[in-house]
């Protein structure tokens, strides 16, 4: 196992160009390969989670090319019922996303026998959330602690559609849905407590579904879609990842000295809850050269040191910036005023228990705050030291802890940094190129 050590007291210059989104990464290499004819992707991010998801499809009769750090793959589609019933188990590594979309994708393949399985932490995580509403659906799901937990069984069955309420904001839950609704018999409504990313109801509009989505429908954010539409492959661009640019945002404000510009990041409103947050802090932040890339939007950031007011985020805008409150908390340690955090008990079932561990790992630093329930409540103007600390395992942690480390005064050791390769596997290599320049 890795660890790296990162000196306080720098600053980073230049230009970053984050690697690919990766909800958008997984989804179009799962939409690819059951479309009919070939799908060519750009950009897509070559990290560990999507090639547990490409590693999944392939398994069961899909081509796929090579995925390297030229982000350039194309998919051979099997059509929406050609999935081949795998010989093995399909190992989802440390990937929710991809966990979640397979249930969903997998509970209406007639016949079929699939199992699911994972890494030690996504075996800790509720699968119930995707397994129920399926299960109301027909879905005959299996598992550790009543049906919650993997490894877990699939018989596929003829799933019918119908109205389905997903427990939480989980766009997991709810693309898992629609995915299923693809196949089923009649039309799937998906009602939603607050909206999550969109990513799924976008592309598969443009894959050739029929899927007409109501963000603001009265019962809740809602999206419809009619089974038997034939999916076509497409050419699908995808943006720079905003939950990766995160890290270089918080430090450019936070790190004495720092500019940066981070280029083609997706600004997606569904996801873009973490510059509202900064606008709330005061921070100087330029949206520049803003275009639509095949569907999504995306624009350049660019963002430089400067004091920031605390802030309070809750509610509607947790979805929509829910990966960033890992880094969001070292912001707030650097803020004027105390920060709170509240309605983010999600956080304790993401990769780990993110209120906790990062609330552990900062107070190794030096760091008084307090965790709650649902959220943080941090005061800010604090001075960090140098500590060993450790993502336990979690890629968001390991990259807010490097934040966190610039802002220390002397070393800050990181064990377990390689797990910063989940979601972006050059982060240590940028970082160092950001501290040269
Ligand atoms: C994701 C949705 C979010 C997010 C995860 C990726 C997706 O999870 O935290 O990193 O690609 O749909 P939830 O749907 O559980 O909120």
């Amino acid at each position: 196992m890795g660890s790296v050590c990162l000196s306080g007291g720098g600053s980073l210059h230049g230009s970053v160009r984050v690697p690919g989104d990766k909800s958008i990464s997984h989804r179009a290499l799962l939409f690819g390969a059951i479309a009919t004819g070939t799908t060519t992707i750009e950009g897509l991010l070559p990290a560990e989670d999507p090639l547990s998801t490409a590693a999944c499809l392939r398994a069961m009769g899909v081509t796929i090319s090579a995925i390297d750090s030229s982000g350039v793959v194309r998919v051979e589609g099997v059509g929406l019922d050609g999935l081949q019933e795998p010989a093995q188990v399909l190992d989802c590594g440390n990937s929710g996303t991809t966990m979640r979309l397979m249930l969903g994708l997998l509970a209406g393949r007639d016949g079929r026998h699939f199992v699911l399985d994972g890494d030690a932490s996504l075996r800790r995580r509720p699968m119930a959330r995707v397994a129920k509403p399926l299960a109301q659906m027909g879905a005959q799901i299996n598992g550790r602690d009543g049906g919650n937990k993997a490894p877990l069984a699939i018989a596929g069955q003829v799933l019918s559609g119908g109205t389905v309420r997903t427990p939480v904001a989980s766009a997991q839950v709810k693309s898992a849905l629609l995915l299923a609704g693809l196949t089923a018999s009649g039309s799937t409504t998906v009602i939603e407590p607050a909206l999550s990313r969109d990513h799924s109801e976008r592309m598969l509009r443009a894959f050739g579904a029929e899927l007409i989505s109501q963000p603001h429908a009265a019962d809740g954010p809602t999206a419809v879609v009619q089974p038997g539409s034939e999916l076509h492959g497409q050419h699908v661009v995808v943006p720079g990842d905003i939950s990766s640019a995160a890290f270089w945002l918080i430090a450019a404000l936070v790190v004495p000295g720092t500019e940066l510009t981070i280029e083609n990041v997706g600004i997606n409103p569904t996801r873009t809850g973490i510059l509202d947050v900064l606008e709330q802090m005061g921070a100087p932040l330029e949206v520049l050269n803003q275009r639509d890339v095949a569907g999504e939007p995306v624009a350049d950031l660019r963002v430089r040191h400067s004091p920031l007011k605390a802030f309070e985020i809750g509610g509607d805008v947790i979805p929509r910036l829910v990966d960033e409150i890992p880094i969001l908390s070292v912001a707030a340690l650097c803020a004027e005023g105390t920060s709170v955090i509240r309605d983010a008990a999600e956080l304790r079932v993401k990769e780990t228990d993110r209120l906790a561990v990062m609330a552990r790992q900062l107070r190794a630093m030096g760091a008084e705050l307090e965790e709650t329930a649902d959220g943080m409540v941090i005061p800010g103007g604090q001075r960090l030291k140098g500590a060993q600390v450790d993502s336990e395992t979690d890629h968001r942690v390991a990259m807010s802890l490097a934040v966190a480390a610039l802002i220390a005064s002397g070393d800050t050791t990181i064990a377990q940094s390689e797990a910063a390769a989940v979601s972006y596997p050059s982060f240590w290599d940028e970082l160092a190129r950001l501290q040269r320049s």
